[in-house]
């Protein structure tokens, strides 16, 4: 099979939950798709190409985008999702330590960010291109949850880098959101069930939605993002939820 180059994505964490079910929905719907994560990403398709990067290394990341593909001028569509997230570590911030503080705000905000800005230097001439970010944001960066300081603190910033890096590319520029995927049946929830009430006081709220069947399935929230990134269906610069 040839891929058409008609469409391309880089996606991080494609390995599994929410960017590997997108990474899974663009390549049915002809997306040439170029994944990330540190573990084997296990997607087999002539289109889909998988790179190992630790994305909490934001200083090992320079040329990301040109080591996997060298010409971007051939497409009508680009873009970029930066979906990879964690919410380690959990708990009082007094109780966390530094390093693990660092690695969360790197793999969270500092290295969309950098991503953000590479995307524009290598993009910001293809002005017949449609060129998108989409930044994967939580409920968590508007609602503050106690023992998520460094989570809630990563997703209000890249909610923030959004909406001010949507003013530096204006109209014509790329177009940017932040999307909010709501509850997911993923590896992040379970992980989040797993957390002891009393670093997580809010586990309960988590427990009685997947008891309740009340979570939603990651293919489900990968179509209706594909399908809001084809339509170009949103604001410049908007922070969205499923
Ligand atoms: N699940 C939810 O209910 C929920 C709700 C709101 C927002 N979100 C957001 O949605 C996004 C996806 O979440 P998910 O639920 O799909 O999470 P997930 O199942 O835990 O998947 C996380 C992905 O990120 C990758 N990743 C983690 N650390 C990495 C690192 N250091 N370098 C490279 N890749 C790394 C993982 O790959 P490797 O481990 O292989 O590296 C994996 O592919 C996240 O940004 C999350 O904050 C999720």
């Amino acid at each position: 099979m040839v891929c058409n180059k008609n469409k391309l994505a880089f996606i991080t964490g494609a390995s599994r939950g929410l960017g590997k079910n997108l990474a899974l929905t663009m390549l049915e719907n002809n997306w040439e798709v170029h994944g990330f994560a540190r573990s084997e990403i296990k997607i087999t398709h002539p289109c889909f190409t998988a790179k190992s990067k630790d994305l909490s290394r934001p200083d090992k990341l320079k040329e990301i985008f040109t080591e996997t593909r060298k010409n971007l001028n051939d497409y009508k569509s680009i873009v970029l999702v930066n979906n990879a997230g964690t919410i380690s570590p959990t708990g009082p911030l007094e109780q966390l330590k530094p390093e693990q503080i660092s690695v969360l705000i790197n793999l969270n905000l500092t290295t969309p960010l950098l991503l953000m800005g590479e995307f524009g230097r290598l993009t910001g001439n293809l002005k017949n291109i449609t060129r998108t970010i989409i930044n994967i944001s939580s409920g968590a960066g508007k609602h503050p949850y106690q023992g998520w300081v460094p989570y809630c603190t990563s997703k209000a910033g890249i909610d923030m880098a959004t909406e001010a890096f949507a003013l530096e590319q204006g109209e014509e520029g790329i177009k940017i959101i932040s999307f909010s995927p709501g509850v997911m049946d993923t590896k992040m929830q379970s992980q989040i069930r797993n957390l002891k009430p009393e670093i997580f006081p809010s586990k309960n709220r988590f427990l009685e939605l997947k008891r309740q069947n009340l979570l939603s399935s990651p293919i489900k929230i990968a179509k209706y993002l594909l399908n809001k990134l084809e339509q170009q269906s949103f604001e410049q610069g908007a922070i969205t939820t499923y």
